[in-house]
């Protein structure tokens, strides 16, 4: 078995399906996942649920120092608890979704969660890591680095899609339209991905299906990093 130390890191935007492809790239190269987009809904769960002022930047960093969280890195399993409480399901719902950005964009809550994924993926030897600056900033020394993009139009797809497959109630294509930017907007105070950093390796899956966009992760990763 191949069992060489492999960090793979990819970045992308919201929908661009990057948490369902960096898993199956994890599966196939033996190696753990690591969703950081996770650990930021997971401080703004924490200070929604202990009632911290999300208008003081202090508050959310003492939040986000104490946070016990647990978070499974086997690319099968899809656990988050802070503490006792089992936040899976919560950390994507909407009141989360609504105020991550304003966890994200504080710096020293950055560095903390930074300095928690670096330690994961330190710990773990094989590891895809997943989110917004790990080509850039986590893990620029990353094996392989990639930006997964893909259009406006598609991303707004396959989130309806996704709240389809979820039961939730139908939200019409121009509200979730209306999210996909916004969510973007706000996103770009951390990062943008109009172009890939250097040495970072562009893979657009507009025109690709599931497969196909594992497929091209997969050889960017052969590429780069001499495996697949
Ligand atoms: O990928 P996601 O939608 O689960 O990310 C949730 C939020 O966290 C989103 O607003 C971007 C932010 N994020 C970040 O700032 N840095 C990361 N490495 C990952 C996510």
């Amino acid at each position: 078995t191949d069992a060489a130390p492999l960090v793979v890191a990819v970045d992308g935007p919201s929908g661009s399906g990057k948490s369902s492809v960096s898993r199956e790239v994890a599966r196939r190269l033996g190696a753990a996942y690591l969703d950081t987009g996770a650990m930021y809904r997971a401080v703004a769960w924490h200070c929604l649920d202990s009632g911290v002022d999300l208008a003081d930047p202090e508050a959310i960093l003492e939040a986000a120092r104490t946070m016990p969280l647990t978070q499974s890195t086997h690319p099968d399993e899809d656990v988050v608890l802070v503490g006792e409480a089992d936040v899976t399901e919560a950390i994507r719902g909407a009141e989360v979704t609504d105020v991550v950005s304003t966890v994200a964009v504080v710096i020293p809550v950055r560095e903390e969660l930074r300095r928690r994924q670096r330690a994961a993926i330190a710990d773990a030897g094989r590891m895809v890591a997943e989110g917004r600056d790990i080509t850039t900033v986590v893990a620029p020394d990353a094996h392989a680095r990639v930006l997964l993009t893909a259009s406006e139009a598609v991303r707004t797809a396959r989130r309806s899609g996704q709240l389809a497959a979820a039961g939730e109630p139908g939200v019409d294509a121009g509200t979730l339209n209306r999210q996909v930017v916004g969510r973007d907007a706000r996103d770009a105070a951390v990062s943008t991905f109009d172009r890939p950093a250097e040495g970072v390796v562009l893979v657009d899956s507009t025109e690709l299906d599931f497969e196909q966009t594992v497929a091209a992760v997969m050889a960017a990763v052969e590429e780069q990093a001499g495996e697949a």
